[in-house]
């Protein structure tokens, strides 16, 4: 049952961001309150919130907390850093809480870094984003002028400071090794693992890596007891709390909402969403681009009654509750929890062109199976979408991305075999139509018609297909309006 929560969005209309107002709703108390609590009290609270990680790889955050080193060594300092690259395709909820409510991070900042022994927080911003940016320096300067940051925050000999860092702006630098690399000057590259951050991290200290959504809900968590906060969900315990909900696409009311982690697919599309625009619906990207794709018919197969999704066998996948567990049993991921819609005018053999041609130009390098095995799918699609390819290169791709999995140094490789597995298993049929008609099948034509969209107006490569679908893109969003 769609629950609509306000947590976290609180504060989204005109002036959320400033201290006076955040101060109005109990800002800062539990910051204050954290300082006179010890290290494993807030952990435990954390622990109890049952929060899973909100940058993609679903991580339970009071887990990730205690592998910090309970002492923290001379000459080992520890840090927190916040990941707010927010690279993915698709994927534009963090932004509204840097330039909504920027006040909730530093808070979460304090708390966190009170949690795992750190004294200095660096909040990874990309570049491009200067609203987001300003706001945050902004309440970091507003919260120090009050005496929240600094050498004595509240009084409390525990120094805490938080610094915005920049980075210029690669989908790999969103990755918390590259992302490390980055904040020490290095080239954004993934290193191997281990070391794991909390053994060696930012400037081969423990560090914390957390998503930036995952901070912002730190104060909320603690105001209502991470107990209370798990509870809020329809998975608690295994997956708690509230959390920010996008979509984008082909929907009528694109953008950020939020609600109690368990929403459906079908809710956050049609109650959210505003509804399919352009047609029935054809398929959804649920997580951002890197999960792997499902289809408006399938159905949950689980006959099994210890399977996780065993209480949804025969039903519509639509109508499985959005947690990591069950998106994982589905065969894809909630990744960042932000969905793609794709209407039945959409082109499957253009959306995963336009998806591919992101991955080869985002590859770090690095590694072999990676590099390379993006573009060739980049080029093997290049010949199917001109109406030049054959059967032979299906087989082709699914051998390339299959060759890419479980090769590479991070999980981007996986993060782009996967969804190019699941657009040439789920739609086999298009494809073949398409290489058979030489582009020229039903969603062929639409494709191929270039410059204009199904709906007839002009292109500018923002929605899934590379056609326009006004302001639903992670490159749009500016236009997307934000629904709290
Ligand atoms: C290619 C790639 C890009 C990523 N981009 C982001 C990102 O932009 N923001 C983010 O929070 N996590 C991103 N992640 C996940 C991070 O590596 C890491 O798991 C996350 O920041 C941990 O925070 P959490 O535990 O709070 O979710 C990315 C991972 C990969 C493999
Ligand atoms: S998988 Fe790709 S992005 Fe990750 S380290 Fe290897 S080459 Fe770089």
């Amino acid at each position: 049952m769609l629950k609509r929560t306000t947590y976290l969005t609180k504060r989204y209309d005109a002036g959320g961001h400033t201290l006076e107002r955040y101060l109005a709703d109990g800002g800062y108390d539990q910051a204050r309150r954290a300082m006179s609590m010890t290290r494993e009290q807030l952990v435990n609270e954390c622990k109890a919130a049952n929060l899973r990680g909100r940058g993609g790889a679903g991580f339970a955050m009071g887990l990730k907390w205690s592998f910090m080193p309970p002492q923290v060594a001379p000459n080992k300092p520890h840090y927190l850093v916040v990941n707010a690259d927010e690279g993915e395709p698709g994927t534009f909820k963090d932004r509204t809480l840097m330039e909504r409510d920027p006040h909730s991070t530093v808070e979460g900042c304090i708390i966190a870094c009170r949690a795992i022994g750190a004294h200095a927080a660096y909040i990874y911003v990309r570049d491009e984003l200067h609203l987001s940016k300003d706001r945050l320096w902004g309440a970091i300067r507003e919260a120090k002028a009050k005496g929240f940051l600094g050498g004595k925050p509240f009084g409390v000999d525990y120094p805490v400071e938080v610094y915005v860092h920049t980075g210029a702006g690669a989908y790999i630098c969103g990755e918390e090794t590259a992302l490390l690399n980055s904040l020490e000057g290095r080239r954004g590259e993934p290193r191997l693992k281990p070391p794991f951050p909390a053994q060696a991290g930012a400037f081969g200290m423990p560090s914390t890596v957390n998503n930036l959504e995952s901070i912002a809900a730190v104060p909320a968590i603690l105001a209502m007891g991470g107990e209370n906060f798990s509870k809020l969900s329809s998975l608690h315990p295994k997956d708690g709390g509230c959390r920010l909900f996008g979509v984008s696409g082909h929907v009528n009311t694109p953008g950020i909402y939020e609600a109690c982690v368990g929403l459906t697919l079908r809710e956050l599309i049609d109650d959210l969403g505003g509804g399919v625009k352009g047609g029935k619906l054809l398929a959804v990207i649920p997580g951002g681009s890197s999960t792997p794709i499902l289809r408006a018919e399938d159905v949950v197969d689980a006959p099994d009654a210890q399977s996780p999704l065993h209480p949804w066998h025969g039903q519509s996948v639509l109508d499985v509750p959005m947690g990591v567990d069950t998106f994982r049993a589905l065969g894809t991921m909630l990744g960042t929890c932000c969905a793609i819609v794709l209407s039945e005018q959409a082109c499957p053999v253009r959306a995963m062109h336009n998806l591919m041609r992101f991955y080869r130009h985002e590859s770090c390098g690095q590694c072999t199976p990676c590099r390379e095995g993006t573009g060739w799918i980049e080029r093997v699609l290049d010949r199917i979408v001109a109406g030049e390819g054959t059967m032979e290169d299906l087989d082709r791709l699914m051998e390339i991305a299959n060759s890419i999995m479980g090769n590479t140094i991070c999980a981007f490789g996986e993060g782009t075999a996967m969804p190019a597995l699941g657009f040439l298993r789920k739609f086999r049929r298009e494809f073949e139509a398409y290489i058979q008609t030489g582009g020229r099948s039903s969603t062929g034509r639409l494709a191929l018609s270039s410059g204009s969209s199904p709906d007839g107006s002009s292109s500018s490569g923002s929605s899934p297909d590379g056609s326009s679908s006004s302001g639903s893109s992670p490159e749009g969003s500016s236009r997307t309006e934000v629904r709290a």
